[in-house]
């Protein structure tokens, strides 16, 4: 039997255990930047109880890469409202994009962010937002090496 070709698809509930796994690594990716972003030794149920929320909520969507039964990566990506005041009704957020480290360089981030950005494009959505850490090298290059540009900066002061 020849194995499925690597591929992006939408990701559902049924898919709980990769996303999971594939979230903490994310976490803990970030935790190396900075101790802001670290982790509770028992965090792993609660990552789980988020997740699955926010596969229920119509206005998210998940995408996983999976290869030879593996998932090597995920994105998530949701539309909010704006207030009510402004000319743009709508905007997106990548919420989540991570590829396991061995995977990394081969195209993968890009196939879940076209892949994202075709479900913003189908709501009528026409700007899409991504917070990157300013230590996250990677993913600075990334996202500026795909159109993304400094919009507002996140400033913050240890008290
Ligand atoms: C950011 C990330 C998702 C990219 O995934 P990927 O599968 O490697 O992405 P692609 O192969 O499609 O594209 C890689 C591109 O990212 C950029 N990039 C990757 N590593 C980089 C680095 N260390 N410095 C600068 N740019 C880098 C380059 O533009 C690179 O393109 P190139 O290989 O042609 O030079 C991946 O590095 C990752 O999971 N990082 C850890 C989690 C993370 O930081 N996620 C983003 C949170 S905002």
């Amino acid at each position: 039997v020849t194995p499925p070709a690597p591929a992006v698809r939408r990701a559902g509930a049924g898919d709980l255990d990769p996303l999971a796994s594939l979230w903490t690594a994310l976490g803990e990716h970030h935790a190396e930047l900075d101790p802001a972003f670290a982790l509770r030794p028992d965090a792993a149920p609660e990552i789980r109880r988020l997740l699955l929320a926010q596969l229920r909520d119509p206005e998210a969507a998940f995408f996983l890469w999976e290869e030879g039964g593996r998932a090597l990566g995920f994105a998530q990506v949701r539309v909010d409202a704006a207030p009510p005041i402004l000319v743009e009704t709508r905007r997106a957020e990548i919420v989540d994009l991570a590829v396991r480290a061995d995977a990394r360089r081969r195209g993968i981030g890009s196939a879940l962010l076209a892949a994202a950005l075709d479900w913003v494009r189908d709501r009528d959505v026409e700007r899409v937002e991504v917070r990157v850490a300013a230590a996250n090298a990677a993913g600075q290059g990334f996202w500026r090496a795909r159109g993304f540009g400094d919009w507002m900066d996140v400033l913050h002061r240890r008290l």
